[in-house]
């Protein structure tokens, strides 16, 4: 079982399954306020820090990297819209940095 929290929301997912794509469980949970804007890596709306749990995600995919390096970002932010929880970790905690704007 793994439990996805997402800050500065305070909001936690129970229960997510492996292989459940991070964009459907905000898609439930819009309180998670998680932007999105082309939902397809491009854009960098979705970003997230990843402060717990990096090792549970899916690989970053070609696309995913390509917009994260426009940003600067460093290994430890990734794209909300890409990711999948791919190993059962206990917890994954996500900082979403653009939470002004969901
Ligand atoms: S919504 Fe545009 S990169 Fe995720």
């Amino acid at each position: 079982m793994t439990v996805v929290r997402f800050e500065p929301a305070g909001v936690e997912v129970d229960d997510v399954q492996v292989g459940t794509a991070l964009v459907d469980v905000t898609d439930e949970h819009p309180e998670s306020r998680v932007p999105y804007s082309c939902r397809s890596a491009s854009c960098g709306t979705c970003r997230v820090q990843v402060l717990e749990g990096l090792d549970g995600l899916s690989e970053i995919e070609d696309e995913e990297q390509d917009v994260l390096d426009i940003f600067g970002d460093g290994p430890d932010v990734r794209l909300t819209c890409q990711i999948k929880l791919a190993e059962p970790v206990g917890k994954v905690t996500l900082r979403v940095l653009d939470a002004d704007l969901a």
